[in-house]
C-alpha cells in the first residue's frame, strides 16, 4: 500500500508525519515542486523512525510523479496558503491551475487512487478536481469539515471543560469563514445537548470562534495553520485505508442531498475503502436549512469563477 502527499509544505508534511506515525502504508511518497525540499523532509522524517517506532518507507520527490505510481490514496495540499487578512477564496486564481495539474499527473500513474483535497478554496478545488478528472464522485473527498469540527470541539471544550472525547459536534457547509455552519443545536457532551451546559451567548461565541478558527491562526502564525489540518487529513486517510467507516463531515458532490446539486459542500459522510460511501442526511431545522442554502450560493459563486480562469 502506497500513499502520496503532494505538497511538502507545513500542512503536507504534518499530514505525512501523522500518516507514517500511524503506519497507514508501507510507503509514503512526499512530492513537491521545490527542488530537493520533499527529499529533505522525507529524510528528516525517516530519521524519526527508530525514535517513534514505525517502519514506513518515506520517499521524497521533486515533481517526479512516476515515484507516486500505484498509490491507493493521494492527498493534495499544493498551492499557496493564505496570509493574514486573506480569505481562502482569494487563493483561487493561483491554486486552481496547480490543483488541476496535480490531479492529471497523479492519475497518469495511479488511475485507481482516491483523492483527498486540502488545497484552498477547498470546496471549489474539490469540485474542480471532480470536473477535470471525471472520476467517480466517491473517489474525490474534500477535507475541511473534519478540521472545522475539531476546532468546534476545541472551543466547546474550552467553554465546558472536560474532554473533547466526550463531545459530538459537527460543522457542515463550506470551508470558509462565512460559509461554515457549526451545528450547535445538535452538539452533545456525554449525550446531553451542549445548550444544557452553555448559555446561548456562549454558544454563539463558540460558533463564531469556530468559523474564523483558521483566520485566527493565520493572524497569529503569519500563514495558515498546519497541525490540525495535517492531523485531520491523516484521520481521513486512516478511515479510508483501514476501512473504518467513520462519519466525518467532508466536501463531496451533492446530487439532490440537502437540497443541493452539482456542488461539493461539507456534509457528514461514511468514509471507507471506496472513498466516501454514503451521505448521512441530518434533520436540519429551517434556520439550518437556510444557512446551508446560503453557504451553497456562496460556494457556487466561487465555482463559477473557475470558468473565468484560463486553466
Ligand atoms: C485551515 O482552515 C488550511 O484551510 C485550512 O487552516
Amino acid at each position: 500500500m502506497k500513499i502520496t502527499v503532494v505538497g511538502a509544505g507545513a500542512v503536507g508534511a504534518t499530514c505525512a508525519d501523522n500518516i507514517i506515525r500511524r503506519e497507514l502504508c508501507q510507503e509514503l511518497v512526499l512530492l513537491d515542486i521545490k527542488e530537493g525540499f520533499a527529499e529533505g523532509k522525507a529524510l528528516d522524517m525517516t530519521q524519526t523512525s527508530s525514535l517513534l517506532g514505525f517502519n514506513t518507507k518515506i520517499t521524497g520527490s521533486t515533481n517526479d510523479y512516476s515515484k507516486t505510481a500505484g498509490s491507493a490514496v493521494a492527498v493534495i495540499t499544493s498551492g499557496i496558503p493564505r496570509k493574514p487578512g486573506m480569505t481562502r477564496e482569494e487563493l483561487i486564481g493561483i491554486n486552481a491551475g496547480i490543483v488541476k495539474n496535480v490531479c492529471e499527473n497523479l492519475l497518469k500513474h495511479s488511475p485507481d487512487c482516491i483523492i483527498v483535497v486540502i488545497s484552498n478554496p477547498m470546496d471549489t478545488m474539490t469540485y474542480l478536481s471532480l470536473k477535470s478528472t471525471k472520476l467517480p464522485k466517491h473517489r474525490i473527498i474534500g477535507m475541511g469539515g473534519i478540521l472545522d469540527s475539531a476546532r468546534f470541539k476545541t472551543y466547546l471544550q474550552m467553554a465546558i471543560g472536560g474532554s473533547q472525547d466526550d463531545l459530538q459536534a459537527s460543522v457542515i457547509g463550506g470551508h470558509g469563514d462565512t460559509t461554515m455552519i457549526p451545528l450547535t443545536r445538535l452538539a452533545t457532551y456525554q449525550g446531553q445537548p451542549v445548550s444544557n451546559l452553555l448559555s446561548s451567548e456562549v454558544l454563539a461565541k463558540v460558533a463564531a470562534d469556530t468559523m474564523v478558527g483558521g483566520a485566527t491562526l493565520t493572524a497569529m502564525l503569519g500563514t495558515s495553520a498546519w497541525y490540525a489540518p495535517g492531523a485531520a487529513g491523516a484521520a481521513l486517510v486512516e478511515s479510508i485505508v483501514r476501512d473504518q467507516k467513520k462519519v466525518f463531515p467532508c466536501s463531496v458532490m451533492l446530487e439532490g442531498e440537502y437540497g443541493q446539486s452539482d456542488i461539493c459542500l461539507g456534509v457528514p459522510v461514511v468514509i471507507g475503502k471506496n472513498g466516501w460511501e454514503r451521505i448521512i442526511e441530518l434533520e436540519l431545522n429551517d434556520e439550518e436549512k437556510a444557512l446551508f442554502a446560503k453557504s451553497g450560493d456562496a460556494v457556487r459563486n466561487m465555482n463559477n469563477v473557475l470558468d473565468t480562469l484560463s486553466i
